[in-house]
């Protein structure tokens, strides 16, 4: 067996898995979020180690595996969190995650200071939940804490230090912080230097399935594990996500609407860079890359939609019958912005519309010109990364849109793609027990483990007569941003 650890946002999830991909068991314990602040959000990394503890001494329980079969385990996080460790290792102040968004104003110091080297060396824009403006607020609010820090880790490292007492970090988790040079793989003296930090408060950087050590004896006793256990580095939840839908080879591409949605696709490329429009890191992969987009508010959008229009009914209930209502909902158009927008807008104070309301809508007109909107703002990640010269005609759907047989029809009827929808699906967890695989040397590379892993169940292929309609509307989808952006100033 392998083991495969996600370090989420609320919970950590581990998987059991046996050496042909099947999850033999899993399990998962939560752990509290903070907002101490408005915009704040921030977890004690203690929670992250004692609940990881614990979430594996269950599955060892539950399973009954033997631990002597357990032949190695490997990590996924939760991107960007801000982990600040003393020469010790103590933690000094609580981590500041992803979803935090207090650093705007750090934000435009970076673009400021940087100017284009910020695309040219770490490949990305200044958004808030990034790492680096986390630091630079801790070096402007609390300098007392940042001249005691040694270190600065991200979620799934502090763990696997917990876990193994070996510190690092791997590329893919590195290359959310705004401080790599992501073509290069090095930390970036140049950025470094730029805001006053020491290179050596970045970790040592390692591959996603590099061996990192052992589990500390006391840790396995906790565990129920043997401390011969193996430990690989893991990698960030969005690459370990990817991993685990077999996004490993040129022209592989996947769309996962949960929460948020997510456009991601393989890159082999280093030189690529869309216009700063998409996120671009560092593959869990040796040498390989990710363009990635995010609709802020995909399965979002549609829950806040049924909590304030269809309380008492269930999702199925407001689903049902929406195959009836005909592509474009008779006229109606969503734009997805209820929280704002990440790409390719980078606008955090736009807000959603929907136009063309005719008296002879009904809710069902609604719920589904919803799950256009959020798809039509899918499409524009895809654009942009064919725009880059890419050729996307397949996509694998995952997430909470994927179990809806609609859904898949339209991402792919709005996609110009064959969507391909997997037989089970188990998210980042599945992607970090890969790299254990592989790091196990079960496989000789990642895409050999994920032929036997990774099974295909479906394929929906565009209808071109709908496709043709939904290509009409996108036109007028694309054009709703600038008519609407200055409503909210
Ligand atoms: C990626 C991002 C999120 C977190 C969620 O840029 O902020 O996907 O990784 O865990």
């Amino acid at each position: 067996y392998v083991i495969g650890i996600d370090i989420g946002t609320s919970a950590v999830k581990s998987v059991l898995v046996s050496a042909e991909g099947k999850v033999v068991c899993e399990h998962s314990e939560s752990y509290p979020l903070h907002r101490p602040e408005p915009g704040w959000s921030e977890q004690n990394p203690e929670d992250w180690a004692d609940r990881t503890i614990a979430s594996l001494r269950r599955l060892m329980e539950k399973s009954e595996a033997d631990p002597a079969d357990v032949e190695g385990l490997s990590f996924s996080g939760q991107m960007h969190g801000l982990v600040l460790v003393d020469s010790k290792g103590k933690v000094l102040r609580p981590a500041i995650l992803w979803n935090d968004t207090r650093t705007t104003q750090q934000c435009r110091k970076i673009e400021k200071t940087l100017g284009s080297k910020l695309l040219d060396i770490a490949r990305n824009r200044a958004l808030e939940g990034f790492t680096l403006p986390k630091i630079l607020w801790v070096q402007e609010h609390e300098p007392e804490i940042l001249s005691q820090a040694d270190l600065f880790l991200l979620p799934k490292d502090y763990v696997r230090y917990r876990l193994t007492g070996s510190l690092g970090m791997d590329y893919s988790d590195a290359a959310g912080t705004l401080l790599l040079d992501v073509a290069n793989k090095v930390w970036s003296s140049e950025i470094a230097e730029a805001f006053d930090l020491p290179l050596s408060l970045c970790p040592q950087l390692v591959e996603s399935s590099e061996l990192t050590g052992t589990l500390l004896p006391e840790v396995a006793e906790a565990a129920g594990l043997l401390p011969s256990t193996r430990v690989f580095a893991g990698g960030a939840d969005n690459a370990c996500g990817a991993i685990g839908a077999g996004i490993l080879g040129e022209g592989k591409t996947m769309c996962s609407i949960g929460t948020s949605g997510v456009v991601l696709s393989y890159e082999s490329r280093k030189d690529i860079n869309p216009q700063g429009k998409m996120h671009f890191f560092n593959h869990g992969e040796e040498n390989a890359f990710y363009v990635m987009g995010v609709t802020l508010a995909a399965g979002h959008s549609l829950s806040w939609f049924k909590d304030t229009f269809a309380k008492e009914a269930s999702f199925d209930h407001l689903l049902e019958g929406i195959e009836a209502v005909p592509a474009g909902s008779g006229g109606l158009l969503f734009t997805p912005y209820i929280s704002g927008e990440r790409t390719p807008h980078a606008d955090a104070d736009i807000r959603g519309s929907f136009i063309g309301m005719d008296s002879g809508h009904t809710l069902k007109h609604f719920a589904r010109s919803v799950m256009e909107g959020i798809t039509f703002s899918l499409r524009e990640s895809i654009d942009i990364i064919r725009q880059s010269g890419k050729d996307i005609t397949e996509v694998t759907a995952i997430g909470g849109g994927a179990l809806n047989e609609v859904w898949l029809q339209m991402q792919a009827d709005i996609f110009n793609a064959n969507i391909i929808k997997l037989e089970s699906e188990q998210g980042p967890a599945m992607g970090a027990a890969m790299l254990a695989a592989y790091g196990c040397e079960w496989f000789s590379s990642l895409a050999e483990c994920a032929k036997v892993f990774i099974r295909p169940a479906k394929t929906y292929s565009p209808d071109p007569e709908q496709a043709e309609v939904y290509s009409g509307l996108f036109g007028i989808y694309q054009d709703v941003y600038g008519q609407t952006k200055d409503l909210n100033e």
